[in-house]
């Protein structure tokens, strides 16, 4: 039912099954506490049908990792396509990497969010776990946090640019900071003699036909990825630790 002040032109009632309108934000700030300082939590949250989004993960929890004080830890989102369905796309079987529900994701200080694209936006896998994150938004849990984003597509035109772009409304509505890796990586992002993923939204690799694998400059980029954004994660939470 719309609410005075908010009119809800559809007539539907999702404000109210997601219990109303937002909250403010309760954000403290740490360095005001006088508590010793905590580690910092870097959350690598992914979606991976065939293990491209994997392995940049893994490079870019060793990146998150190689800064001091930081704690990483590595999510899948839950699957939403049943046995049969991913047999017919000749998906392997899960790894046993834990799947992260939205309430944990509320417990990092900052989150790098992975996924393939799908006709160049994100895989509806991720995109379902954003849809169970109402509760969140309602009492603004991750505003004030930042969020950067990596991904894996099959071809060059194929949403190495859109699939990011696409995804930052989803941070946006959280109040989350967007922490794109913009050219620090330096040299290497022009470099036109091969072909090569990634962009200044995040780290990115192409599967081609799914037999191509990340390369070791795409590998470079996301351990850069996950350290930089390491790095900011740290610098935003005001921690010594
Ligand atoms: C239904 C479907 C749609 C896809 N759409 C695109 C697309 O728009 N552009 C593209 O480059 N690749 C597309 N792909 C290829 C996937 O992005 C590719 O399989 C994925 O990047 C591999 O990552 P993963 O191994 O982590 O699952 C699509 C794949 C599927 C199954």
């Amino acid at each position: 039912m719309a609410r005075p002040g908010c009119p809800d032109p559809l007539g539907s009632t999702w404000l109210d099954d997601l219990g109303g309108q937002p909250k403010p934000s309760t954000i403290s700030d740490p360095r005001s506490s006088g508590a010793p300082p905590m580690a910092v939590k870097v959350y690598v949250v992914y979606y991976s049908m065939y293990g491209h989004v994997a392995k940049l993960a893994d490079e870019i929890k060793k990146g998150a990792s190689s800064v001091e004080g930081v704690e990483v830890k590595v999510w899948q989102v839950p699957e939403i396509l049943s046995e049969e369905v991913l047999g017919k796309m000749g998906a392997p079987p899960k790894t046993d990497v834990p799947t992260i529900t939205p309430q944990e994701l509320a417990e990092a200080d900052g989150v790098l969010f992975g996924f393939p694209t799908r006709f160049g936006m994100m895989a509806s896998q991720m995109k379902a776990f954003f849809d169970a994150t109402g509760g969140l938004w309602r009492e603004q849990s991750l505003a004030g946090k930042p969020a950067g984003v990596f991904y894996s597509t099959g071809t060059q035109g194929g949403g190495q640019e859109t699939t990011p772009l696409t995804a930052v409304t989803q941070l946006t509505h959280h109040g989350m900071v967007f922490v794109p890796v913009g050219y620090t990586f330096g040299a290497k992002l022009f470099d036109m003699d091969k072909v090569q993923g990634g962009s200044p939204y995040g780290a990115g690799t192409f599967a081609g036909d799914g037999s191509r694998w990340p390369t070791e400059m795409e590998l470079e980029h996301a351990f850069h990825q996950g350290k930089y954004f390491a790095g900011i994660t740290k610098k935003l939470k005001g921690s010594s630790a």
